[in-house]
């Protein structure tokens, strides 16, 4: 099988690992779906060119992590490495602006960047992306934060906070760049080897570096601030407070992709690296479409989120609620099946999980029938069935027996999880 493994970075995902996937899914959609927002799919590869003039020639994922391969006709394709930019294009080339209406778009996408594989980074990887396109202001921000805090909450994490910061418009950003380059100058700062091509053609990078980052504290973004810059923050602030939504501010958070003006945020629970990403980016359709569209959104990293369910118990209640067979139907003799086929549809009418085995076994091993399926109900159909009128059914959760009659099956078990 050596040859055969998958590839350096990449996952398989299944039970129960992928159940919590599908949970999570769950989840979010019902989430998105009660704020309106709308599903979009895009292509897995889009033109090069589309990331390149989008995401910032200097970034990492431009730099060196894109996938990147010609077709047959020669023509330069990439892998997506990221959602933002593939919606923007989506979105102009179908011409979906209408004045005065922001768009809500969500996509579930995987996604393919060329990283050092590690523990919650991957070269293929899943991510929920949410795009609030075609909105200014303040309720905007604070509707996507908003958005985010409610899909923590309905996955049961409360501790975590955000931490924000306003990167304001290129004006603001360019007075930031010069005090930073001016600090560095003045301190004589050592850079490292990256940063010092970053010092020429990207300084905000700086602020991101693992390395560089210990060596000083660079000057506080907040510093760069106009006046129209901390109304808009001062505003803010008062929004999150008026609704608790927990946040800080790190005056030096910059995001690995260029695109970002206004707002950026992220958030990382414990030590680890932050779970999800995002911010106002409002010169992104200008790049890609020629038009004026101010636009915000995030993403989620759905393997670190998982994983970190997981680490804090709380996958375990999201995979009880869900992930049940409701009514399992255990043959020895084949005279039942007939049955069984008619049982189970009446059963999915009510919206019940029903299984059954699909060749007949000797009940050799109750438990490990039990374990395997989780059954809610067990209902045993053997030789001694055959004879009676009355079957047995296990109450795998309360551990009861009864025994019940054929014909009144169906009524007893609706009866029974009526009471559930
Ligand atoms: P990003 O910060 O590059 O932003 O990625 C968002 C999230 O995806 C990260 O916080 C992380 O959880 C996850 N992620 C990124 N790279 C990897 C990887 N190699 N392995 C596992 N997980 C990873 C964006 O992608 C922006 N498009 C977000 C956005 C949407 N901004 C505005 N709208």
């Amino acid at each position: 099988m050596n040859n055969l493994n998958k590839p350096r970075g990449t996952q398989d995902i299944y039970p129960p690992c992928s159940l919590l996937y599908q949970n999570v899914q769950k989840i979010i959609s019902k989430l998105l779906q009660l704020n309106n927002f709308q599903p979009v799919i895009f292509p897995t590869f889009e033109s090069t060119e589309l990331f390149t003039n989008s995401l910032g020639s200097t970034t990492d994922i431009i730099h060196k992590e894109m996938f990147v391969f010609p077709d047959r006709k020669g023509r330069s394709l990439a892998l997506r490495p990221e959602g933002t930019a593939s919606v923007a294009r989506l979105v102009c080339e179908n011409k979906l602006i209408q004045e005065g209406y922001p768009l809500k778009f969500y996509y579930w996408a995987n996604f393919f960047r060329y990283e050092r594989p590690q523990k919650g980074r991957y070269r293929e990887f899943w991510q929920l992306g949410v795009e609030l396109i075609n909105a200014q202001g303040i309720f905007a921000d604070y509707q996507l934060l908003k958005l985010v805090a409610d899909i923590f909450y309905d996955l049961g994490i409360k501790n975590f906070i955000f931490s924000l910061n306003y990167l304001g418009n290129s004006e603001t950003k360019e007075n930031y760049k010069g005090e930073l380059k001016k600090f560095i100058k003045a301190k004589d700062i050592d850079l490292c080897e990256k940063c010092q091509e970053r010092y020429q053609n990207n300084p905000l990078r700086i602020l991101d570096c693992s390395v560089c980052k210990k060596k000083t504290s660079f000057p506080s973004y907040k510093k760069a601030w106009n006046k129209k810059d901390r109304e808009h923050v001062n505003k803010l602030d008062k929004l999150l407070k008026k609704f608790n939504l927990p946040y800080n501010y790190d005056y030096n958070l910059v995001r690995g992709l260029d695109y970002y003006t206004g707002l950026v945020f992220e958030i990382s629970l414990g030590k680890d690296k932050a779970l999800l990403g995002g911010g106002r980016y409002d010169k992104l359709y200008q790049e890609i479409g020629n038009i004026d569209v101010p636009a915000l959104g995030f993403a989620i990293g759905i393997e670190r989120l998982v994983n970190y369910l997981e680490i804090s118990g709380l996958s375990s209640k999201l995979l009880a609620d869900f992930n049940r067979v409701d009514v399992f139907f255990f043959l020895s003799v084949s005279e039942f099946y007939p049955e069984v086929l008619e049982w189970e549809e009446k059963l999915k009418n009510y919206s019940l999980t029903t299984d059954y085995n699909l060749e007949t076994r000797k009940l050799k091993n109750l438990s490990k029938i039990i374990n395997n399926y989780q059954p809610r109900l067990l209902i045993i159909l053997g030789e001694k069935e055959l004879k009676t009128k009355k079957i047995l059914v296990k109450d795998c959760l309360k551990k009861k027996d009864f025994f019940v009659e054929k014909k009144e099956l169906i009524k007893w078990i609706i009866k029974k999880i009526s009471k559930w």
